[in-house]
């Protein structure tokens, strides 16, 4: 017994055959690690300010985007470039913080049963994704994606956006008092195939 017991007298047995002591010094460690680990991310520039010449949403784009994350986009779609060869090669420059400094909630994801989606921005036209959006099987044959033919039939609640808009000036973003009360007017008669079309045409495209 003990035989482990070294030059300092500690004996790691204690540790092991101690449910409460091992508990106590996991916990420990994961603290230690996790405060390492994402405590400085919240005073480095990199992960906190936007990067240069990014723009808030417009009223259509944030419309388009809210109706992105009502459908579940994000079940299938990241919007996360990850820094390696093959994803770089496909998806372009890998994606940083700064970037979306401004998507409350973020949609990063993992999930990919299509493609990412960060830089998806005037990859396509407009008409291509409205195609795509009311079934995709029109233009990509062998595509599983859902069809989505009610977004060019329902217009975008005009009514919510101010407010939508306030409530995000409140966490950060930086939305001018004129933008806010003419976010009404934006979206006004616009279908929410617009609005989404116009959301993702502006993926990725901040970042020169
Ligand atoms: C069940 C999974 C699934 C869901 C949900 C889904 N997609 Fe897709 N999406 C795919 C697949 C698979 C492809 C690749 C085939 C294709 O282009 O249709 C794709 C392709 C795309 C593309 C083309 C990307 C490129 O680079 O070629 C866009 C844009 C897109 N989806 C947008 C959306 C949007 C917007 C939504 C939500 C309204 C959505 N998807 C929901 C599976 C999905």
């Amino acid at each position: 017994m003990a035989n482990n017991t070294n030059q300092t007298g500690f004996s790691h047995e204690k540790v092991e055959t101690s449910n409460f002591l091992m508990i106590v010094l996991i916990l420990l460690a994961l603290l230690a690690g996790g405060m390492v680990e994402i405590v400085p991310l919240f005073f480095q520039k990199s992960t906190t300010q936007p990067i240069k010449g990014l723009q808030p949403y417009t009223a259509l784009q944030l419309a388009g985007r809210d109706i992105y994350v009502r459908e579940g986009c994000y079940n299938c779609h990241s919007q996360m470039i990850r820094p390696f060869r093959a994803e770089t090669l496909r998806y372009g420059h890998y994606s940083v913080a700064g970037e979306s400094v401004y998507d409350h909630p973020f949609q990063w994801g993992s999930k990919r049963t299509g493609p990412d989606l960060a830089r998806v921005g005037g990859k396509y036209s407009d008409v291509w994704h409205q195609v795509h959006l009311i079934n995709p099987r029109d233009v990509v044959p062998e595509s599983n994606m859902p069809a989505y033919p009610w977004l060019e039939k329902t217009l975008v609640d005009a009514g919510v956006m101010p407010a939508h808009m306030k409530a995000l000036r409140a966490v950060g973003v930086p939305y001018t008092d004129e933008q806010i009360t003419k976010a009404g007017n934006e979206v006004q008669g616009k279908t929410e195939l617009e609005a989404l079309v116009a959301y993702l045409q502006v993926l990725g495209l901040a970042l020169k």
